[in-house]
């Protein structure tokens, strides 16, 4: 039987072992140690700048949670499973450090408001650092795309051949998702940073305490106004993790095409030695690992997300112990994001290799050209559907004698319509192709240079 010493003197009988590492959260919460202390801080300096502890006091409670601080820091702070909770075994170690004093660190707290700034607290700094890192590889992006507005790549839809599009076009479209991203997760973490602390266990306290105070020592934007809202409130979790779930679609998206293009049938990118792996068995392989990886962790983002919902739907009102379930999904999911964002900029700054002569070769030998055919006599005054459906059979006819497009003599195009010129042929080029789509947004050069400068405008400016 492990001694339980945490409750009151309610309790005479100690917890069963089991039972004790059931309940325990201190093997991953310890991960919020930081916001703990940080949380604590200000809420000791609340208490004395209110007179609820003298000053003095006041000061020793923070010397004493900073001392604790850097022992961490140093690896010198392991609490057990006999600390149950990181707030537990932070409030243990300040009595040893600072004696008895230390006994009134939680003084109109709850461990309920506590944990709920302390999550909020760890949110905001890692929704900070994956917006940069979202940046970054932004700016990966488009670096890639700069150096390839005029390199020509397919375009697909239905994963068949549709129009040649310029790669720095089909890159920007990642910048763009990115760019929501980032915007999102500036969204919600003003919903995210709302202090909860003074809410106590559900129903707020008989000391007169300052929550602004602490709030705006914490750097909160604002605080809950409602206690028993602000003590069970995990919507700002679940946004995050929507948020989370949406970066990985935008990276599992990315990833797949990467594993394609890097296959042998597309064979428009080659993948470095230093992001691909080898086969144990089969010599010739080099595989992509790590857009493999980024896909298949998109899943478990997901499963967190759906699991936080199932968690909080139907959750009476104020804490439960449910809601200590909310951080291993949330860890896991930041930690996820994380890793993902760092190796797909690694990725695609160091790790591939477009292959111009495979992309131009493959933008050459095909039939996306044949809208540009249609709206070439759409433009000399065809009715459109009508030219549509006669390219449509010059199509067929080219496919039943293996022939593309610029292979047809200009008599043959002639015998087709007379409203076909020599001109043909530049019209059906795949640059031209390209370049003549100079609709606002659209893949022509003019409008992708012009994107390429509007996006690094955008990302230095705000
Ligand atoms: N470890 C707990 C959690 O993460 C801290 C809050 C415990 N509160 C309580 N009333 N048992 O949720």
């Amino acid at each position: 039987m492990t001694e339980q010493k945490t409750w009151s003197q309610r309790f005479e009988g100690a917890l069963h072992p089991a039972i004790a590492r059931f309940n325990a959260s201190i093997g991953f919460d310890i991960e919020l140690i930081e916001y703990d202390l940080t949380g604590s801080v200000a809420h000791a300096k609340m208490l004395a700048h209110t007179g609820i502890i003298s000053a003095e006091e006041g000061d020793q409670l923070v010397a004493g949670l900073e001392q604790i601080r850097s022992e961490y820091r140093e690896g010198k702070f392991n609490p057990g499973i006999e600390a149950e909770d990181v707030h537990f075994a932070v409030e243990r170690r300040l009595t040893e450090i600072v004696g008895d004093v230390g006994k009134k660190l939680h003084t109109a707290r709850s461990r309920n408001d506590q944990v709920g700034t302390d999550t909020r607290l760890y949110l905001r700094d890692q929704i900070d650092q994956i917006r940069s890192q979202v940046r970054e590889l932004q700016q990966v992006l488009l670096n890639l795309a700069q150096g390839n507005v005029e390199t020509l790549i397919p375009g697909y839809t239905h994963l068949q051949r549709a129009q040649p599009l310029s790669l720095a076009h089909h890159l920007l479209a990642y910048f763009e998702m990115l760019q929501r991203d980032w915007q999102r997760l500036g969204e919600i973490k003003e919903r995210v940073n709302i202090s909860p602390l003074g809410c106590g266990a559900l129903a707020g306290t008989t000391f007169p305490i300052d929550r602004h105070y602490s709030a705006s020592l914490l750097e909160f934007g604002d605080i809950y106004r409602n206690s028993l809202d602000g003590v069970s409130d995990r919507d700002f979790a679940i946004e995050f993790l929507c948020a989370a779930s949406l970066i990985m679609v935008h990276l599992s998206r990315l990833s797949e095409e990467m594993i394609l293009w890097a296959s042998q049938e597309f064979g428009f990118v080659t993948l470095k030695d230093s992001c691909a792996t080898g086969s144990s068995i089969m010599p010739q392989k080099k595989n992509p690992d790590v857009p493999e990886l980024v896909r298949g962790k998109t899943g478990r983002v997901f499963g967190h997300l759906q699991g936080m919902l199932v968690l909080m739907k139907a959750l009476p009102l104020a804490y439960n112990k449910d809601l200590q379930e909310d951080k291993e999904a949330l860890f896991d999911s930041v930690k996820t994001v994380r890793c993902c964002l760092e190796a797909m900029t690694i990725l695609l700054r160091e790790g591939i290799e477009f292959r111009p002569q495979r992309l131009a070769v493959a933008v050459a030998e095909d039939f996306s050209n044949a809208t540009d055919v249609a709206d070439y006599l759409a433009a000399k005054g065809v009715p459109f559907r009508e030219a549509y459906n006669l390219v449509g059979k010059v199509v067929k006819t080219c496919l039943a004698s293996e022939k593309l497009l610029k292979d047809l003599t200009l008599s043959e195009w002639q015998d087709l319509h007379p409203a076909f010129e020599a001109d043909i042929y530049e019209a059906i080029a795949p640059t031209q192709v390209v370049a003549a789509r100079n609709s606002y947004g659209g893949t022509g050069f003019e409008q992708v240079r012009q994107a390429v400068q509007d996006a690094q405008e955008r990302i230095m400016s705000e």
